[in-house]
């Protein structure tokens, strides 16, 4: 078995800003409530006419380049995402076109924030079976045109990006992802989801009036079952590595709430600086928020060969996991 190493990052944010203060416009909040409760002082959004694949291309042209490879030397795309260009085909097919990735086979994945570390799983097992030389995997949202405007317990939390990581086979078979402990409890579907638009709800003008086609979440629930489990998910990954968070260098974390991460860091023993984070700058990009921050660590150079890095995301489904993987 081979052990698959990220050999390149690339991350593409869009251009606009929206601020709380835009948001307090809008819905009945302030800014103090959403830094305080959130961490979160700005989003990006989505141009008119930018598509998902859109971005999504603009992170993988980045990670690409860095990897030194050619799109049509890709053998696989796993492209996690919610927020696709049409609920068919994939939007990795979308993808797969753009970037002129002619001879991979490319799906999207559907475990909401936790897409990327699931994609990240799955194409380190190709890579693994020697089934896959090169992997692309994607974190991508366009959120912003997936929540309900009006709701202030959701539109302040979402925003637009993506992210991508590169894969292939590992020379030294120390260095490399490590593992990636999954997991899913669809007992929690209804604490997050998009209700309408499928077969349980198709589109309808009821579904439209009733904004069942809105992001919906029931925020607390999520919050606390978020700790539960991102902290057992961590301290699996340190059993399975036998190390403690004093071995970690970095965190690299979905991002949906700061006090999220604090109280998970706290629980595994991981100190605050050693996390890398942007979701003062980005908010909640679910998919896109680890494949960002990974990119953002490793072009700021901070990223050491032999270091540490324990990774932890989740999202609906519930669907959540951790990553352990030297650098
Ligand atoms: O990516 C994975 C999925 N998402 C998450 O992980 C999100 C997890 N949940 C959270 O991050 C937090 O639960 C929220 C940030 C969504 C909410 O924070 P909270 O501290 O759990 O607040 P809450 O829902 O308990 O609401 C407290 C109060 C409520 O008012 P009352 O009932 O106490 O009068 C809300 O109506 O805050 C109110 N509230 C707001 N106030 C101002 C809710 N949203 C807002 C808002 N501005 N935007």
């Amino acid at each position: 078995m081979q052990r698959a190493r990220i050999i390149g990052t690339g991350s593409y944010a869009p251009e606009k800003v929206v601020t709380n203060a835009d948001l307090a416009k809008l819905v009945d909040t302030t800014d103090e409530w959403i830094v305080e409760r959130t961490g979160i002082r700005e989003r990006r959004m989505a141009a008119p006419g930018e598509f998902t694949s859109d971005m999504a291309l603009k992170a993988a042209v980045r990670a690409l380049e860095m990897a030194k490879t050619r799109p049509e030397d890709l053998d696989l795309i796993v492209l996690g995402t919610i927020s696709p260009d049409m609920p068919m085909p994939a939007c990795a097919a979308f993808l797969a076109h753009k970037l002129g990735a002619t001879k991979c086979f490319a799906f999207d994945l559907s475990a909401a924030c936790a897409g990327s570390l699931f994609g990240m799983s799955v194409a380190s097992q190709y890579i693994a079976t020697g089934q896959v030389k090169r992997a692309l995997v994607v974190g991508v949202e366009l959120l912003t045109r997936l929540i309900d405007w009006d709701d202030r317990n959701t539109c302040v939390l979402f925003g637009d990006a993506a992210g991508a990581m590169v894969l292939g086979p590992s020379e030294d078979p120390n260095r490399g992802i490590l593992s990636t402990h999954l997991h899913t409890d669809g007992a929690q579907t209804g604490i997050l989801c998009i209700p309408g638009g499928g077969s349980m709800h198709p589109q309808s003008p009821e579904v439209l009036k009733e904004k069942l086609h809105k992001v919906a979440m029931n925020g607390r629930e999520v919050y606390k079952f978020a700790v539960k489990s991102l902290t057992s998910a961590v301290e699996e990954a340190f059993a399975a590595n036998q190390i403690t968070g004093k071995d970690v260098q970095h965190l690299i974390a979905h991002q949906a709430n700061i006090r999220i991460i604090d109280a998970v860091l706290e629980r595994v023993g991981i100190p605050r600086e050693r996390a890398w984070l942007n979701i003062e700058r980005y908010g909640n990009t679910s998919s896109a928020s680890l494949p960002t921050t990974l990119d953002e660590a490793n072009r700021a150079g901070k990223l050491k060969p032999n270091d540490t890095i324990a990774m932890m995301a989740i999202g609906a489904g519930m669907s959540w996991g951790s990553g352990v993987v030297r650098w």
